[in-house]
Formats: C-alpha cells, structure tokens, sequence
C-alpha cells in the first residue's frame, strides 16, 4: 500500500493571510488552525503530516511545528532548507523525518528538486546530523541518475522524487518522457536501496498514472487535497486521495 503524506501549508498561507500580525497567541479564535487541520488528516486516513517551516515563515510557524511535534499520534515530516539554524531546530523537535528541500524566497512554493551535487557538503552535514540522531532524512530531487547515485552516498535513507515537470507536462507532449523519468528514477533509487517517496503536483487526476511509479513508499500532497477540501470537506478530500492511490 502506498502511504500518503499531507502536506497541511497551505492551512497555515489562509490562516497567515488574516492573522499575519496577531500571531498565534491570540487564543483559539484564529482560524484555521493547521494542528486541528492534521489531527483531522490523520483520522481520515492519512500516514503522516508534512509541514515547510521556511525561513521567512510565510505560512507554517514555529508554534505550529512545536505543537505538531508535541502530537502524540502524529508522524511528523519537516521539509526544511540546509541551513544551521534548522539543523538545529530539528534536532530539538526530533521530527520522524526530516526533508531537504531548496528554499529561495521569491519563489510561492517549492519549485524543483534540491541540487545535492551541487549543495554535496551541506547536505552531508545534514544527513550526518540527522542520522546521528536517529532522524530520517529525506532528499527531494529531480529524478536523475546523478542526484540519486549521491543520494545513497550520502547515506540519506529517502528520497523523495520531485513530480513538478511530470505534473506541469500532464496535458502536454512531454508527459510521457517524464512519466519515464520517474519510473527509472524510482527503479535506480530502489536498486541503490533507498526507500522511494514522490511529491508536488500530484492531484485527484494524475495520481492514475503517478501511482503506477514502482517502488513507491509514500507520496507527499498538499495542494489539491486542501483545495478539495475547500468543496467537500477534509475527510472526504484525505479519504479519496488515498483510495485512488490504492485503487
Ligand atoms: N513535496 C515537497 C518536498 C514539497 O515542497 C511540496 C510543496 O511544495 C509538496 C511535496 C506538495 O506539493 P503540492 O502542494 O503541489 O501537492
């Protein structure tokens, strides 16, 4: 069974576009709350929560994270940049996983994979930090052989395998390519035993074909869960998503 993620931002962006001054202090009047939104993810069937704590704090807050790492049930995995001050809040909240994402402030959400050939030495120091302590860590990255040949060098146990171009191509001629991209990307991540995630861009309708990826583990997915929340509610939205994963 493939295991879902949800990533519970996008809660944080609504409840930041009202209350961005009022802070989280306010008491329990501010809405919506991302905490209650992930406890409520979790009883619809989700695996685990995603949150971004950015450097900005655009959306998700420290007390967010704080709070959801306080959870008893929930299974925490904290996209984060490779940046010594998060190294070290991770290692102080001591999430169940940890992911490595690139972080630029311009862009409104995540955009491409993280460049670990490039970014090598801080991403080592991240992994060893992390595995030191009995954090997994994930990579999100392109699906190419070069980042996930390092990624098993760098003994990071995941990957999670970036579905934007798969996604942003679904109507397009390239589709087909990039459905082959991830499936190699899967089989070589697979092969050089790491466990296998995807995420970004997957929705109620691409989730046909992202699902026959092999090798998946668990897939991250923010977006079009909230927004079809929006319609029919959270637990519907959690709960069909897994079903079409599985189906
Ligand atoms: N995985 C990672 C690493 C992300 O940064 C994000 C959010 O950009 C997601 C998954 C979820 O993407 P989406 O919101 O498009 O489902």
């Amino acid at each position: 069974m493939i295991l879902l993620g949800v990533n519970i931002d996008h809660c944080a962006t609504l409840r930041q576009a009202r209350y961005r001054q009022a802070g989280i202090t306010m008491g329990g009047n501010i809405e919506p709350d991302p905490v209650e939104l992930a406890f409520r993810c979790e009883m619809a069937g989700a695996d685990g929560i995603t949150v971004h704590l950015r450097e900005d704090r655009r959306h998700i807050q420290d007390q967010d994270v704080a709070r959801l790492g306080e959870s008893k049930t929930t299974r925490l995995n904290l996209e984060m940049a490779c940046t010594p001050a998060m190294i070290t809040f991770a290692l102080k909240l001591k999430p169940h996983s940890v992911c490595l994402v690139p972080e630029s402030r311009e862009e409104i959400t995540t955009e491409g994979g993280l460049d670990i050939v490039k970014n090598r030495d801080k991403v080592q120091r991240v992994t060893d930090a992390m595995n030191a302590a009995g954090i997994k860590t994930s990579l999100f990255i392109d699906p190419d052989a070069e980042q996930i040949e390092l990624s098993a060098k760098l003994q990071a146990p995941w990957v999670e395998l970036h579905t934007g171009s798969y996604a942003n191509a679904y109507y397009g001629a390239g589709r087909a390519a990039e459905y082959q991209r991830l499936c190699g990307g899967a089989k070589l991540a697979h092969a050089a035993g790491l466990i296998v995630n995807a995420g970004h861009g997957i929705n109620y309708i691409n989730i046909a074909e992202v699902r026959t990826i092999p090798h998946l583990h668990e897939l991250n997915i923010g977006h079009s869960i909230i927004s079809r929340a929006l319609f029919s509610g959270i637990d519907e939205a959690v709960s069909e998503m897994k079903r079409l994963m599985n189906a």
